[in-house]
């Protein structure tokens, strides 16, 4: 299997709750245990819609990492940075801009419904348009090969894809690239080099693609190479110039299954949520308020846990056991909704109690935050100008 690297982004926008840990962060969580891993602070992002609240930006970076790291995101394991710390995104996005065709940016469905949504602001802006290809940026400077994102940035992976294809095919092509890529292949030794050509003649004449998986996977491990000579054989195999830029894959997040306090999916707009550091009185005071089964007036009324929001939390939370107590108990009414909410309260206490520990000793000292960011920044930054001096070279731009 050739190396993945994980890269995915989130922007600041207030404080995380159970449905974000749920969701993302304890995936994230889990990819940094398998891949090499980058996850960034989408700050210029949340600029493209909130451009007229600054502040909230500002109050959210920090916060947004001290939440990371305290549902687990470990900074010794995963790249954490700000993306406006790595100003190389933006002078990607620039020369990007140049490549690419409006009509592809209109196209892109967000486009249209973000304007709809949010029809109260005037999103009818340069930045707003632009902003796949910023994320396209953010992307494809890391070479990411898999993006973890929800359902509705598909098609922001699938642009991405398109423009690293189309700067590949403009600028990929360098004179002599046969004749060098021929070099290569003898370079790769006399095994491998027909092993080579038999992969590549497997995907060429036959469209074999796991033949073109293998042979990526193949020159991927291959540690002599020079960085040239891997992009041409990489560029080859698919008959092109050379892959400067690499497509990468989105990843779908699993969805979360954590439902807010009323049944819906938790959500800020729903105003039914439990943060991540949310005190624990507050989140006894939260789920005991719950609303729960409306046939349930008195405790002598029997219910139905299908009509009730805390009946999901036990779906997410409690035990078997647990669970057939609250069937039991809630359709003969044997138990009341105040006992039913107990357990739940628990568990969820107990699940935020590591995590809020984990918080605290951040929040106490914000030099500890800022230095995990600083030396985030610092390597991703490294990464981002290996390209770039790459990407400003066949674009004609390395005059010195
Ligand atoms: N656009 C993403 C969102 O709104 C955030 C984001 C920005 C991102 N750049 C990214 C996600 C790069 C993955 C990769 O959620
Ligand atoms: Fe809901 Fe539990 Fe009350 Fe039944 S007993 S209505 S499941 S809170």
């Amino acid at each position: 299997m050739a190396v993945e690297r994980v890269l995915s982004g989130m922007r600041p926008t207030g404080s995380l709750h159970l449905g974000h840990y749920h969701g993302v962060l304890k995936n994230w969580v889990k990819l940094q245990h398998e891949h090499e891993c980058l996850f960034f602070v989408a700050d210029w992002h949340a600029l493209t819609t909130h451009y007229d609240t600054p502040e909230i930006i500002e109050e959210s970076v920090w916060e947004m990492v001290i939440d990371w790291i305290a549902a687990g995101v470990d900074p010794a394991k995963a790249t954490i940075f700000v993306q406006s710390k790595v100003p190389e995104h933006a002078e990607l996005h620039t020369l990007l801009s140049m490549i690419t065709p409006l009509g592809w940016l209109e196209r892109v469905p967000t486009y249209k419904d973000q304007q709809e949504k949010l029809a109260q602001k005037d999103l009818s802006t340069y930045g707003f348009l632009g902003y796949p290809l910023l994320q396209s940026a953010d992307i494809l400077i890391y070479k990411a090969t898999q993006v973890p994102v929800g359902e509705d940035q598909i098609p922001h992976i699938e642009f991405t894809r398109e423009i690293a294809r189309r700067f590949n095919h403009i600028y990929g092509r360098e004179k002599g690239f046969e004749e060098k890529a021929e070099a290569a292949i003898k370079k790769l030794g006399s095994k491998l080099g027909s092993l080579y050509e038999e992969l590549r003649n497997r995907y060429q004449e036959g469209g074999d693609d796991e033949a073109l998986e293998s042979a990526r996977a193949m020159i991927e491990e291959q540690q002599g190479l020079s960085l040239g000579d891997r992009e041409r054989l990489l560029g080859y195999l698919e008959g092109g110039g050379k892959m400067i830029l690499v497509e990468p894959e989105y990843k779908l997040t699993p969805a979360s299954k954590m439902p807010g306090l009323d049944g819906q999916k938790m959500s800020k707009s729903y105003n039914n949520t439990i943060s991540i550091r949310e005190s624990p009185d507050m989140v006894a005071k939260k789920i005991k308020t719950m609303p729960t089964d409306p046939a349930r007036i008195r405790l002598t009324d029997v219910g139905d846990p299908d009509k009730c929001p805390v009946w999901q939390l036990h779906e997410v939370y409690s035990s078997d056991e647990t669970k057939a107590w609250v069937q039991q108990g809630c359709r003969t009414a044997g138990i009341g909704c105040i006992a039913c909410k107990g357990p739940v309260i628990e568990s969820v206490l107990e699940e935020l109690k590591p995590i809020q520990e984990r918080a605290a000793q951040y929040a106490e000292d914000p030099v500890l935050i800022k230095n995990v960011v600083a030396e985030g920044c610092e390597r991703a930054r490294k990464m981002a100008r290996e390209t770039m001096r790459e990407v400003r070279e066949v674009m004609g731009l390395s005059y010195s």
